[in-house]
């Protein structure tokens, strides 16, 4: 799909994912930037670089409400659908979970095939392979979700699968893996491990690990996965699933080591607690090769460099605060 000249609505798009993909979308000369968000996360301020383009029309409205979803898609030519609540929030809220992934996602779809949208690029999750059968993780592993985010995921999967054939609504699925860097919510109820460990580090604590700190991730940097939103646009490639990650397994004791060393504290040692049952889940590790084949994606930003990237952009919102 050709981005130049195209109108494209942003779901989720003052998020940290969206927002991204929204600057890349300026970047590469699209008409219009629709964003819809009802700023449960996600920040106005997210949107400041791209809404300098004058391209921004920005609706503060929930995915849950048919109207306010069709009026987003009127004319708009490819959707990035993003918007979303946190894995933690879905445990807690369960009903929400429902009606934003499934029933939101749903709203999305239908008022896409009615507007007569080219393609869909959708955010789905490494959380529905559950615990790994096998690493490194590739796209036909199995469902071996167990947490109802990532059954939401599956569901969304299996209704842009069921669009295509219905209504010939092209798509494309990205699982997302363990994305991080600047704009990632540093307030919020939900802030990922990362942000807790860069704030106990800075007031001179050191970070807490649960469990022997084994427990690894890949970790994607932000930019690189709206890199890989605009690449499954462009692509011919639809109907399809594909990881976004780095290919690279950092366990929670070198992402420490990492962190202390980037913040000049290598002198903390981080404290090992017992294990909560929050995140099951033991390992991480993506198979990329698919993504590089069928899309031409790969990182460009490896964990180093992103974690040092994070930490600088951190200091500019401290200053801000
Ligand atoms: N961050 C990660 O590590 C990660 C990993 C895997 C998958 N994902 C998926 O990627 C997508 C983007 O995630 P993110 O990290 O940018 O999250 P985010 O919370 O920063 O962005 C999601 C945005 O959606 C908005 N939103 C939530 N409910 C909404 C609703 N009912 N109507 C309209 N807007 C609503 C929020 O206000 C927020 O701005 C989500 O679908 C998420 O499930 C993220």
């Amino acid at each position: 799909m050709e981005l130049a000249g195209a109108r494209t609505l942003v779901t989720g798009g003052a998020g940290l994912v969206g927002s991204h993909i929204a600057d890349l979308l300026v970047d590469a000369g699209v008409d219009e930037i629709v964003v819809i968000d009802n700023f449960t996360r996600g920040s106005r301020q997210n949107l400041e670089d791209a809404s300098r383009s004058g391209k921004v029309t920005l609706i503060d409205g929930d995915i849950r409400d048919v109207a306010t979803v069709n009026r987003a898609m009127d004319g708009i030519d490819l959707v990035f659908h993003q918007a979303a609540i946190r894995i933690t929030q879905c445990a807690e809220q369960p009903r929400e979970a429902v009606s934003v992934l499934v029933d939101g996602t749903f709203n999305v779809l239908e008022a896409a095939v009615n507007a007569k949208v080219r393609k869909v690029v959708a955010a789905s999750s490494a959380s529905v392979y559950g615990e790994p059968s096998y690493v490194p993780i590739d796209e036909g592993h199995p469902f071996n979700n167990r947490t109802l985010y990532g059954a939401a995921k599956v569901a969304n999967e299996q209704i842009l699968r069921s669009f295509n054939d219905m209504y010939e609504l092209p798509y494309v699925a990205l699982r997302y893996f363990n994305i991080y860097g600047p704009r990632m919510d540093v307030y919020g109820v939900y802030t990922e491990v990362l942000i807790r460990w860069l704030d106990r580090i800075e007031a001179g604590e050191a970070p807490l690990i649960f469990g022997d700190g084994k427990q690894s991730m890949d970790f994607v940097y932000i930019t690189d996965v709206a890199r890989a939103n605009l690449a499954a646009m462009r692509s011919s490639v639809s109907d399809d699933v594909f990881n976004v990650a780095s290919g690279t397994e950092t366990t929670l004791n070198e992402l420490a080591a990492i962190l202390l060393e980037l913040m000049g504290r290598p002198d903390l040692q981080p404290e090992h607690r017992e294990e909560r049952k929050v995140n099951p889940v033991r390992r991480r590790l993506a198979a990329i090769e698919k993504a590089r084949e069928m899309l031409g994606f790969e990182t460009i930003v490896d964990v180093r460099e992103g974690l040092q990237r994070l930490v600088d952009w951190r200091k500019t919102i401290k200053v801000l605060a």
